[in-house]
């Protein structure tokens, strides 16, 4: 299986011994505690769970500005995103040298983590400008995954984590939520040797159903995982619950025997478009995944991004061996009229935009909350039953 990204064995964060779990929470209730950002909770999340290996805790100041201006820590390792742990007020942990990060996500605020304080630093607002314009490609406080980066504190706390849960996420999502290891296992269990990702924070339509098996097929690959986000969105996105039934549904009825997983991961959505796309790779290699599936506007919000940008970021940013997964670039697929079946653009030169099913998520959107079904060309009827009785509820 491919290694994951940055050591030979995958390092998750997560304390597995229960004598060792026990004695920390109990250590937990007694040392100075702080309620972190539902971002620093994801990110304790996602080291928890693997999914950020090699990282072994939040970055200092200086990893972070390196990780958002040439996609590198100060020690050379290869990360597009900063991962940090930014707190309002430090009152509370004045002095500490090692602190419990308590859950904003969970009632009672349960502790998440222990970390250990190596520096606590202002982070300055020419430099929070900075990673908002290297990260997001924009300041503009109306894109969603930047004002929930600036809405974060501007003491940075950098340091190691033991982590103790995976918050909502294992409870709320108990046959989704996997971790990277156990992913890992899962695949082993499959017998599967090359794996194709595919990241999705919405319900899957044909377009997305035949992306995954377009992979299957071009790549020789023995299975795909669906790896869906389970963390916050943007309001109007579609809650998790309503969209993990519709692709179970879909995969149940649509694909082959034993070449399907569904999974999810706990992180919020960045909406950060070519970054996030490099950082979906990143720890799809660390699940075990050989290949991403990055199609049109993969992460992206708005007109932010331009449609491929997602892709070209692989060639012009990511260096050479930076990484081991590897791209499935797709162009924008839809159905064909004339074809009759789902394709990718590129592959019919000869249509025009008519020759296309087209539809805008909004317009999908108030055609099933007024219950009528999208066209079975756009969308498994039985995933758009699933998404009309959702949309038609939020009315009553
Ligand atoms: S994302 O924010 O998680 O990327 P979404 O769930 O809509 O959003 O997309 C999942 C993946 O499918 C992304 O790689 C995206 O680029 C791709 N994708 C979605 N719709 C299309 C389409 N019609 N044509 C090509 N790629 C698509």
């Amino acid at each position: 299986m491919i290694k994951p990204h940055g050591s030979d064995n995958l390092n998750p964060l997560f304390v597995y011994d229960s004598k060792k779990h026990h004695a920390l929470m109990q250590e937990a209730e007694g040392l100075p505690s702080i309620t972190v950002s539902s971002a620093a909770a994801a990110n304790a999340v996602m080291m928890g769970a693997g999914y950020f290996n090699p990282l072994t805790g939040y970055m200092n100041a200086a990893d972070a500005m390196g990780c958002a201006e040439n996609l590198q820590t100060t020690a050379g390792l290869f990360f597009p995103v900063p991962v940090l742990n930014l707190v309002q007020d430090i009152i509370t942990i004045s002095g500490a040298s090692r602190i419990a990060l308590r859950d904003p996500n969970v009632e009672g605020n349960p502790v998440l983590a222990i970390q250990d304080v190596d520096a606590i630093e202002e982070i300055i607002e020419e430099q929070m400008q900075t990673m908002t314009r290297q990260v997001f490609g924009t300041t503009d406080n109306n894109h969603p995954g930047v004002a929930a980066f600036n809405s974060q504190g501007r003491f940075a706390i950098s340091g190691a984590i033991q982590v103790l849960n995976f918050s909502y996420f294992q409870t709320d999502f108990p046959d989704t939520f996997r971790t990277a290891v156990e992913i890992r296992n899962e695949i082993k269990e499959h017998g599967w040797e090359k794996v194709v990702a595919f990241q999705t924070r919405n319900p899957m339509h044909r377009a997305h159903e035949e992306l995954c098996k377009m992979a299957l097929e071009a790549l020789n690959a023995d299975g795909v995982v669906i790896h869906m986000l389970l963390g916050k969105l943007k309001q109007g996105d579609i809650p998790a619950p309503v969209r993990d039934a519709s692709i179970r549904k879909m995969a149940e009825l649509y694909f082959p025997p034993n070449t399907v997983m569904i999974t999810g991961y706990g992180f919020d959505m960045l909406y950060a478009g070519p970054r996030e796309a490099v950082l979906h790779a990143l720890f799809r290699q660390n699940m075990g995944a050989s290949y991403l599936i990055v199609g049109r506007d993969h992460a992206g919000v708005g007109d932010y991004y331009g449609a491929f940008d997602a892709q070209t970021i692989f060639d012009e940013q990511v260096p050479e061996g930076a990484l081991e997964i590897k791209i499935f670039k797709a162009d924008h697929t839809a159905y064909s009229k004339k074809l009759n079946k789902v394709v990718m653009m590129r592959d019919a030169p000869d249509h025009a935009k008519e020759d296309f099913v087209l539809l805008s998520g909004t317009k999908v959107r108030e055609m099933l909350g007024q219950g009528i079904a999208p066209p079975p060309e756009f969308s498994r009827p039985e995933v758009a039953k699933i998404l009309s009785d959702y949309y038609q509820s939020l009315d009553s």
